[in-house]
């Protein structure tokens, strides 16, 4: 480059002979790093260069962990203008502004600084500390006046780093939050991102689009009110200011153990430890936890607990708003407060260990006392609730609510305080906008609490649906609401997409009869391509009846929250007046009954595929069963129910008669038997009586098919009047398990895989349930060599049997119906 300004001389000078021994930690106007090149901090903690992440093959400026889990991005400059090439180059412009530039000079990226009018030379130079902080300044800087101009500190991307501020500048306007990647090989800006809300008394928020998904804070003086993560410990302090200036939230690391918080491209905020002795991170904290209760799932004045089930109750003096639908699971409308009575004579009722309600429409005074806290909120008609700001050294200031509170959650070990005002009834409704009962209207009439929100904040494309929305009368939709009478729940379906109608019409060709490629639980599926050329299958709700309305319900609460390669993925959702339909990823290969039942098909799935097909179902059962919080019955596994993709895994659909439990209670009663009729145990079909081994069953009968591509329900034989399993049974006591194998297998088979599978398959379909393997054991087997235990006789009935059973147990018609195959 052209002239050396003597400073600059100077500093060079000075710069090459501090660091001689280690690497550069700084470019300047005069030195740039291009693709290849990298500075390091002057700790060697950090280092930036250029990368690709994941599989990506774009190149991306970032700063990554040197010295510990190497590699480890926490900064991305041009995260969405990635180079596609090796030609980047980082350099610092005469102008301060540090700029990314592809192989044609084109400006990628620019920091965008300002330089303040108090700069006399052109020469800045940026330097990358051992904090991870990458600092641009001027380079006439002595120790004391640094005259910073930019620091990727003001620009947190996923992560935050000890001494990162998160919050916003209010001078400025510049808020620091974090957003998540897109996915793990790509850093453009994802949907999720974690903000400080500043409106009230500040709290942070998880969010998907500008949809609210969970809620930490408020901020209580040592953590955020149902985070106690950041309670003082010996890891890392945290500092929260709120000043005139700005507000955030801090930590520092105060040992020598490293830390970072992470917003996953998946959206769960999570603290993360490195093990030095191990090599790798541990999650430490992680909010994802907080998923059984999702941000306003109780309604006003509703409790959260995500101990119970269910897991909504109403605060103390509070009862249902709406009890037809509360008992319902439709918890949104919340609470009210009960009439006043001779007990209950008003004033303040005290409650603690709860997070505290959402504090947007709050006020608060730092100087107040509790007392002067509680005189001010009785005596404004408006104030809800009243509580400390702080609850250090026995409790200071002062915190007002001024609407109903909502999503508030039963959490121990929160010694914060809140009095709750406590007024008649009929005092309350009043209080109640007429906005409130407007959203009420509309989120019921939509039979989702979320997706009205969905509707309104995320599908930007649906501006003109929504204006129309907001045109209907109010009357209509009550009227609507009457004729539907759909009390529903779903505020797990935060997460997926809403998908709007127009576009699903586009995508089949209007629901065109040539796109129709199969009848699911609860209506006819399409095949569709979505403008961006993603093929998927459209599942649309037939009728309204409620049955297809429950099970469209079940489904969607059901899978949501699931991820498994073995099941199938859920991609958006549309409910558009009488129209509902749920969009899943496209299976080409169609269901499993589709191959081992047809004569020539069967013989394009050899044994090995099959063999991992069995596999694959299992892994994806046990999914469904092992979660410890959220255990799920499918209730309807059938070889018509496990979709193959273009490599043919397997992945289990059609969650419409699913039934999730919380906790331990895993064993149920049903007056309505549902599921299919060949796949269902005795146990539920004479006594209603239902558990994941129900499901185990199914999964035995499931593998006795594939082996034999027999179906158990129209098995039959020369010999005798037993079904598949009475057949298999007969062969196991013969010693001629190998028999039951399908001819077509006899080339690729491996005979001890077979038999394992045969033996696993009859262990799983015995007659009493407790003598059924759970699904861990069942996996365990499949892909061990050992000792298998003995099976008793199976559970095998013939049509007959189930016939007699039918009138026996004097079951409904609804139930009859159900259990012939579809
Ligand atoms: C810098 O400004 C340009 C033009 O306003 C903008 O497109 C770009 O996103 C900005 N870059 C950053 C890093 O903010
Ligand atoms: C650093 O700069 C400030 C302001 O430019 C000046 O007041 C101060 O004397 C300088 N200090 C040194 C050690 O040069
Ligand atoms: C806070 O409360 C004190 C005592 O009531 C009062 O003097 C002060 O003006 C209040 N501050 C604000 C910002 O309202
Ligand atoms: C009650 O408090 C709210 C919020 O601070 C304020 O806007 C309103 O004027 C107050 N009402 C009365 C009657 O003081
Ligand atoms: C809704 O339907 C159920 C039965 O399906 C019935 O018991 C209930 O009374 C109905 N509710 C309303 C508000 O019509
Ligand atoms: C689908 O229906 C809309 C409205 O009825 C119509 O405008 C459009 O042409 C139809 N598209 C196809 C592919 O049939
Ligand atoms: C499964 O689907 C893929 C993609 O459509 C196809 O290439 C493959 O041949 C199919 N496999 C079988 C066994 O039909
Ligand atoms: C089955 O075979 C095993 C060994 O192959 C033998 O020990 C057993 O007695 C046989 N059982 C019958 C019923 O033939």
């Amino acid at each position: 480059m052209e002239y050396h300004s003597i400073p600059l001389l100077l500093f060079t000078t000075l710069f090459l002979l501090v660091s001689e021994c280690g690497a550069l930690d700084t470019i300047s106007t005069k030195k740039a790093i291009k693709d290849g090149e990298t500075i390091v901090s002057h700790g060697e903690m950090y280092e930036l260069g250029f990368f690709s992440p994941g599989k990506s093959k774009n190149r991306y400026l970032g700063i990554w962990y040197k010295k510990i889990s190497t590699g480890t991005v926490v900064w991305v400059a041009n995260r969405d203008t990635p180079i596609n090439d090796a030609s980047g180059t980082l350099k610092v412009c005469r102008d301060g502004n540090l700029v990314i530039l592809s192989g044609d000079n084109t400006v990628i990226w620019s920091s965008n600084s300002t330089v303040s009018a108090s700069v006399g030379s052109n020469d800045f130079v940026a330097q990358l500390l051992d904090t991870g902080n990458l600092v641009v300044w001027d380079e006439n800087r002595n120790s004391t006046n640094k005259n910073l101009l930019w620091e990727s500190f003001d620009y947190p991307g996923d992560t935050l780093l000890p001494g990162m501020k998160f919050g916003k500048d209010l001078v400025t306007g510049l808020q620091k939050s974090l957003t998540s990647w897109k996915s793990p090989d790509d850093p453009s800006c994802g949907l999720y991102n974690h903000i400080l809300d500043t409106n009230g008394y500040p709290q942070a928020f998880g969010r998907h689009g500008s949809v609210l998904l969970s809620r930490l804070g408020p901020w209580t003086g040592v953590s955020f009110s149902g985070f106690a993560t950041e309670i003082p410990n010996h890891i890392s302090s945290t500092e929260f200011v709120i000043s005139e200036k700005e507000i955030y939230v801090k930590y520092e690391l105060i040992s020598s153990v490293v830390e970072r918080r992470v917003l996953t491209w998946d959206g769960k905020l999570m603290i993360l430890r490195w093990i030095d002795q191990k090599r790798e991170w541990i999650v430490y904290a992680d909010t994802g936890g907080d998923s059984s209760c999702p941000f306003e799932l109780c309604g006003s004045y509703g409790l959260c607990s995500i101990n119970k089930h269910p897991p909504c109750s109403c605060m103390q003096g509070f009862e249902p708003k709406f009890p037809q639908e509360w008992k319902a699971s439709d918890w949104s409308s919340g609470c009210q407060h009960k009439p006043l009575d001779s007990m209950n004579r008003g004033g303040f009722q005290k409650i603690s260990g709860i997070k505290l309600p959402d504090t947007r429409f709050s006020s608060y005074n730092h100087s107040m006392t509790l007392g002067e806290c509680e005189m001010t909120c009785r005596r404004n008609i408006s104030c809800t609730a009243y509580a400390n700001l702080d609850i250090r050294n026995g409790g200071s200031g002062c915190l007002l609510w001024f609407k109903q509170l909502m999503d508030a959650r039963e959490y121990e070990g929160e010694d914060h305080n809140i009095y709750i005002k406590m007024v008649a009834s009929e005092l309350a409704g009043g209080h109640q906008s007429d906005s409130d009962k407007w959203k009420r209207v509309l989120t019921t009439i939509l039979s989702i609490s979320s997706a009205a929100l969905v509707l309104f904040a995320v599908a930007s494309a649906c501006r003109k649906k929504k204006r129309r929305l907001h045109m209907k009368k109010k009357e209509d939709l009550e009227g609507a609401f009457d004729k539907k009478n759909t009390s529903v729940q779903m505020n797990f379906l935060d997460d997926i997409p809403f998908i709007c109608l127009y576009k699903i019409a586009k995508a089949t060709d209007n629901f065109s009869v040539s796109n129709k490629i199969g009848e699911g639980g609860f209506g006819p599926v399409y095949k569709g391509v979505l403008e961006d050329g993603q093929e998927v299958a459209v599942k649309r709700l037939s009728s309204t009846s409620q049955q297809g309305l429950d099970e469209f319900r079940n489904e969607l609460v059901s899978i949501a929250k699931l991820q498994h390669r073995n099941l199938v993925k859920l991609l958006g959702y549309c409910i558009d007046g009488n129209e509902m339909v749920l969009i899943y990823e496209y299976m080409a290969n169609k269901s499993l009954d589709s191959f081992i039942f047809d004569e020539t098909r069967s013989s394009m799935l050899d044994w090995p595929q099959r063999f991992q097909i069995i596999l694959g179902m299992a892994r994806g059962i046990l999914y469904l069963h092992q979660d410890s919080r959220f255990q799920i019955i499918h209730r309807d596994l059938k070889a018509g129910n496990i979709l193959l993709d273009s490599d043919m895994n397997p992945k289990i659909s059609d969650f419409g008669l699913a039934r999730t439990f919380v906790g331990h209670d895993t064993t149920a009663k049903t007056k309505k038997v549902v599921g299919t009729y060949g796949y269902i145990p005795p146990e539920y079909a004479v006594h209603g009586r239902f558990s994941i081994k129900s499901d185990v069953f199914s999964f035995g009968v499931m593998v006795l098919e594939i082996v034999s591509g027999k179906k158990n329900r129209e098995f039959s034989h020369e010999d005798h009047n037993d079904n598949l399993l009475g057949h298999t049974w007969r062969l196991y006591k013969e010693n001629k398990s190998i028999q039951l194998m399908n001819a077509c297998l006899r080339a690729s088979c491996v005979d001890s895989e077979v038999l394992r599978s045969i033996h696993v398959g009859l262990l799983c379909v015995q007659h009493h349930a407790k003598d059924r393997p759970s699904m861990l054991s069942v996996l365990l087997m499949l892909l061990s060599e050992g000792v298998l235990p003995e099976p008793k006789q199976p559970a095998f009935f013939t049509d007959e049997n189930y016939g007699e059973i039918n009138c026996a147990s004097s079951l409904d018609e609804n139930m009859i119906t159900r259990l012939y195959p579809r």
